[in-house]
This record gives C-alpha cells, structure tokens and sequence, in this order.
C-alpha cells in the first residue's frame, strides 16, 4: 500500500514537473524598461506603443514593462544596471550613451544636422544603424532611435547670442561632446542628472539649461525658467538600448519582433513629437508665461566650429560623422 502510494506520489511529482518544464518553455517573457520621463511624456507613450506591438507580434510570450520616472535610478545607473543585468532594456539618449559608447558622439556635435529631414535619413542610414550594434561588447545594443527634437537653452533672461551665456552656469548631461560644446559658446558647464535639474535651477545652482521644449511642460521647467531661446543646436537623438545578454538569450522570432515593434514604434513617435511639441509649446506659453525668442543662429555656429574639424580627427566618430556630412542636402 505505502509502496504503491510511493509510486503513484513519483508519477505524480514528475508530471508535475514535466507539465511545468513544458509551461516554462512557452512562459512569458517580461523584460523590464527603465527610463527618466514622466508618464505624459511622448517618449513614455511611444515605448507604451512598442509594448503592445511586441505582445501582439510574439502572442504575449515577450512583455515588456515600463518604469517612468528614474524610478530605478537615472540614465546613468539605468545603463550601470544594465550592464551588471539587473535591468534588461532601458531608454536613454546620444549624450547620456557616449560616455559608455563614444560612438554615440557622433550626434552630439552641434549644428550637424540641416533640419530633421537629414536627422532621420541619418538614424536610418548607415551611420545610425551601426551605431545602434557597436556597443555590443559594452553589454547593451541600441533597438531604435526616438526623435527629441532640437535642444536650445533656457534660462531666466533671453539668449540672443554667446555674448549672453558668457559666465552662466549650464546644466548639461555628462558627454565629453557637451562640455567642449558649452565651453566653446564662453559658458560653464555643469553636470547633473536630469532629476536634480528642476531644484538646481530653482535654487540658482545653475543658471539654465538645454533640451527641448517638451521639458518646460513634461518636466515643469517652465515654471523655473520663463525665456527658451530658439537657437537648435543640437538634435540628439533617443535611444532604446537592450542588454547584449538578454538580447542573446531570445530566441531568434522573438529578436524579430522585438527589433519590428521598435522600428516601427519609432516612425509612430515622430508624428506624436511633432503634435505634442506644440501642444508643450502651447501650454508653457498659456499656462507658465514662457516666452519663446527667436534667435539668429549664425554666431552660435560659429562659436562652435572648430567642433566640425575636430570630429574628423576623432577615430570612433570620423567615419560616422562623414557618412552623416554626406547625407547633407547640397
Ligand atoms: C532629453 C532626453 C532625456 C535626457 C534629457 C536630459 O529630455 O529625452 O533622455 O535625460 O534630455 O537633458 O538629461
């Protein structure tokens, strides 16, 4: 009797476990996205997008879920997790990424791009395409590129030129391109993640800073800084990166999908900037009294010149920043 019990017990525990090895094969996937905007960020809703389309394209077996907000650390402890793989994909940018990838500078350097048509023949040329793989061996790759627009700086008083950034304190991203930029234009960059961003600049720790104008309203920097002054001198693109390791470890169909569902979710983005630019640009002049200044652009190009001649001199960006010279309209 105990014996037979014994034996049906064995039957049983090992359809059990065959029933949950089989389970486990076909077990969802659910891959963690770590990233530093808020959630009304269009940025936020396009990678909400990507999710789906991932889901649907792999029957639910790869999910994917978002952490908003530098709710697991910022960029740079995002891509740090990352690399030690705790973290599986994570949303950062060109700025942020060169310090890990120097590849990367090469969107970095002002006034590369003419407009953003030649920003997106360039993400999806040659140049952009293998960036996203040089960094392999860093241990992440880069799935897509999502388009943020043109940084220009804001600040408590207008910027009409160089002349008036002379001796502010700017907040930049840690990116060695960054740095030159900023000091080149006669002002004193400072580094900071972007969380802290907000109270610096509320409490004078820095003057101004520079990004986009969906930060005035996404990020509230309208409230502590009245003047962006359209000078455009960068255009840094996004970046959804994933961890080499995990990317190695899904099967092949699923690396498909996830690389479609990423392709495609950046095309779905750049109609969603453009419409919810404006509606940022709308509200920081409506509701936070943010006046928008044009600007003559020209002596902020010259200013950083000599960028243009020392990124051909740069082995891990000259041929990148050849190849993006040459997508130029003539
Ligand atoms: C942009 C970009 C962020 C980045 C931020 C910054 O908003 O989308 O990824 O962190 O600039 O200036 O730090």
């Amino acid at each position: 009797m105990v014996a037979l019990k014994k034996n049906t017990l064995t039957k049983l525990a090992t359809a059990v476990l065959a029933v949950a090895a089989s389970v486990n094969v076909y077990a969802a996937t659910t891959l963690k996205l770590s990233h530093n905007q808020d959630r009304s960020h269009p940025v936020h809703k396009s990678m909400q997008h990507m999710a789906e389309l991932v889901k649907d394209y792999t029957d639910g077996e790869v999910k994917i879920r978002i952490y908003p907000n530098a709710q697991l650390g910022t960029q740079r402890e995002s891509l740090e997790l990352l690399q030690n793989g705790a973290l599986d994909m994570a949303k950062s940018n060109a700025s942020e990424l060169e310090s890990f990838e120097p590849a990367y500078g090469a969107f970095n350097i002002p006034y590369l791009f003419q407009d953003r048509d030649h920003y997106y023949r360039a993400m999806n040329g040659e140049a952009g395409q293998q960036i996203l793989s040089a960094s392999y061996d860093k241990g992440f790759i880069g799935l897509t590129y999502y388009d943020a627009g043109a940084r220009s700086f804001y600040t408590s008083k207008p910027i009409n030129s160089p002349a008036d950034l002379q001796g502010l304190k700017i907040r930049i991203q840690p990116s060695p391109t960054a740095v030159r930029m900023i000091e080149l234009m006669g002002a004193a960059p400072t580094p900071l993640a972007y969380g802290e961003l907000y109270t610096a600049m509320q409490q004078g720790v820095v003057d101004g800073a520079e990004n986009n104008e969906t930060a005035l309203t996404t990020a509230r920097h309208g409230e502590v800084a009245k003047f962006f002054s359209l000078d455009e001198h960068t255009m840094i693109p996004d970046v959804l990166v994933i961890g080499s390791k995990v990317w190695d470890k899904l099967p092949e169909e699923h690396q498909a999908a996830l690389k479609k569902a990423a392709d495609e979710s950046m095309m779905y983005h750049k109609d969603l900037w453009t419409k919810m630019t404006e509606e940022s640009i709308q509200e920081a002049k409506d509701k936070m009294g943010v006046e928008f200044v044009e600007v003559a652009k020209q002596p902020f190009m010259d200013a950083v010149k000599p960028m243009h001649e020392e990124a051909l001199k740069v082995p891990a960006i000259s041929k990148y920043v050849e190849i993006i010279n040459n997508q130029a309209k003539i």
